[in-house]
């Protein structure tokens, strides 16, 4: 079992302080930024431009994972992909499976490692030749619906599905790395640690809960501090 690793989501920062909120993260420990590339048509929300990661990346030596929320996969990797700090860039599956090889092929291309996605409801089963064909290096389950910031997550499901993953994985083949992305809290980190997730992605329901952006740095600071002395604790 690959070591527990934290990833936290920049959508969670303060954007008009992303140098300021980078530096505290990396300064606490953090093992990746994430990030979330929009496009506003494969979820309803646009992302990040590649300048603004572009500069981010000329601050810090954090490692990142990019997480590609967009109809068309290779155009984001054209865009984002000459970034050294990113270590992972991972794609939807649902509406690129005709295309996923070629897609992954790109990214590796790129020395980045390559990451398949899977929405809530998309089952396990469609990793199955992509894990036996040694494809990939990481797994990312969504924990919400992609895009939406504030919604019910879904533990049980992520939980049963990284078990099943799992289970591929002992017949067929390892991953690097398998992160929940969204819905991650307190209360279930420490379960899904069990199912099998080594890395968690942290924003509202975690590093970053009880922050009020309007609140003194000063008191956002000590909250996001206990927090992740929290979440690491409970893994
Ligand atoms: C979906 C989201 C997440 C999210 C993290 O990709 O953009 O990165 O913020 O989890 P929450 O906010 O649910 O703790
Ligand atoms: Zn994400």
């Amino acid at each position: 079992m690959n070591k527990i690793t934290f990833g936290s989501s920049i959508i969670c920062m303060d954007h008009i302080n992303f140098e300021r909120d980078v530096k505290l993260v990396e300064n606490l420990g953090i093992d990746f930024l994430h990030l979330d590339v929009m496009d506003g048509n494969f979820v309803p929300r646009y992302g990040i431009y590649p300048e603004i990661l572009k500069r981010m990346a000329s601050i810090t030596d954090t490692k990142m994972d990019l997480h590609l929320m967009v109809n068309n996969p290779e155009f984001a990797i054209d865009q984002f992909g000459s970034i050294d700090n990113i270590e992972y860039i991972s794609v939807h599956i649902e509406k690129n499976e005709t295309n996923i090889l070629r897609i992954i092929d790109k990214i590796k291309a790129l020395g980045k490692k390559a990451g398949i996605v899977l929405n809530l409801y998309t089952p396990v089963i469609v990793l199955e030749e992509l894990i036996k064909h040694s494809e990939i290096d990481s797994v990312l389950f969504m924990g919400i619906h992609p895009g939406v910031l504030i919604q019910q997550s879904r533990p049980q499901t992520v939980y049963r599905k990284a078990q099943e993953l799992n289970d591929l994985c002992a017949q067929f083949g390892s991953l690097d790395m398998i992160q929940c992305d969204g819905g991650v809290s307190f209360d279930t980190i420490s379960t899904l640690k069990d199912s099998g997730i080594n890395n968690f992605v942290c924003g509202s329901s975690t590093l970053y809960k009880g922050i009020n952006l309007d609140n003194p740095w000063e008191e956002n600071v000590l909250k996001i501090e206990s927090n992740f002395k929290k979440m690491k604790a409970l893994v």
